[in-house]
């Protein structure tokens, strides 16, 4: 089982793009069993794969807060909380995606588990029944490095870095790099290493971007993917039926680079 968190402290990079599109893609076309966990209060990846009605249904009892024992309901603050509970099966209408959904009470998470021992490892614990079972965990983070994202960090074999290629990335990324290192260094448990940044929402006409791109390549801060996501409006549209625009729109731009994509993402983590 690999463990993949997508990271950026800056907003609206394609964080939750990419890991709904990525995730599908792994389990419709390369046969892998993969579990989405959606640790973004925002609930974006949530409710790219499953309806509102759904996860009003589910917010009591099944989601990532009840994983974290944070959620005031009736399972909630029980140790012996199962996480399978909190497992939505096949997804978004692909087979073999499974997904743990989010909620908006994962905003309080720092301010809750303050008081509790190792509390960057509350999700590593609830996780290790699951090693079995999944190929790839992709974990959605929400736009920062609070204790939600740690979590996830702790467990993650690698961080993808969704980057738009406009000219605050390059000040932003230096910073993002020398945190988690930092941090790794506190931890000594923690084997998570940058697999790479990937550009996203590249528009062609646009010579910034690739200016930036180019930039940021030769800085050589953390290895840059070869493939790129253009600017693609369906890759948005697809959210609006709870499913990836791999499933809606297969053969769109966006999901055609992110094909591409995860190729070159097995190719490097199997080399
Ligand atoms: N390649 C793309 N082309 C066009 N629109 C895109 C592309 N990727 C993402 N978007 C759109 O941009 C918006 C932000 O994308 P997304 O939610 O994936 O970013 P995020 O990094 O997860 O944001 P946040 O930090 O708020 O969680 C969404 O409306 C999404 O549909
Ligand atoms: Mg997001």
């Amino acid at each position: 089982m690999k463990v993949i968190s997508f990271i950026n402290m800056k907003g609206g990079v394609g964080k939750t793009t990419s890991t709904v599109e990525i995730g599908a893609l792994l389990a419709k076309e390369h046969d892998k069993k993969v579990l989405i966990i959606d640790i973004d209060p925002q609930t974006n990846s949530t409710l790219s794969l499953i309806s509102l009605e759904k996860w009003e249904e589910l917010k009591d009892s099944s989601t990532i807060a009840d994983v974290l024992g944070m959620n005031k309901g009736m399972s909630s603050r029980e140790e012996e909380y199962d996480i399978n509970n909190a497992i939505v099966r096949n997804v978004g209408g692909v087979n073999n995606l499974d997904l743990i959904p989010s909620h908006l009470e994962l905003t309080f998470l720092d301010l809750d588990l303050v008081s509790v021992p190792a509390r960057e490892s509350v999700l590593k614990n609830k996780l290790e029944g699951l090693a079995t079972e999944y190929d790839y965990i992709l974990i959605d983070c929400p736009p920062n490095l609070t204790l939600a994202p740690q979590n996830a960090l702790i467990i993650s074999d690698y961080i993808i870095v969704p980057v738009v290629p406009e000219i605050f990335p390059s000040i932003g990324l230096p910073l993002l790099v020398n945190r988690v290192h930092k941090w790794k260094r506190s931890f000594r448990e923690c084997n998570v290493e940058f697999l790479g940044v990937v550009f996203t929402k590249v528009d062609g006409r646009y010579s910034m971007h690739s200016q930036q791109m180019d930039a940021l390549r030769r800085k050589d801060v953390i290895d840059c993917f070869s493939t790129v996501i253009p600017q693609n409006a369906d890759l948005g549209k697809a959210a609006a039926s709870n499913q990836p625009a791999t499933m809606t729109h297969p053969y769109c731009n966006g999901v055609e680079s992110y094909r591409t994509l995860v190729k070159e993402i097995l190719r490097k983590i199997n080399s």
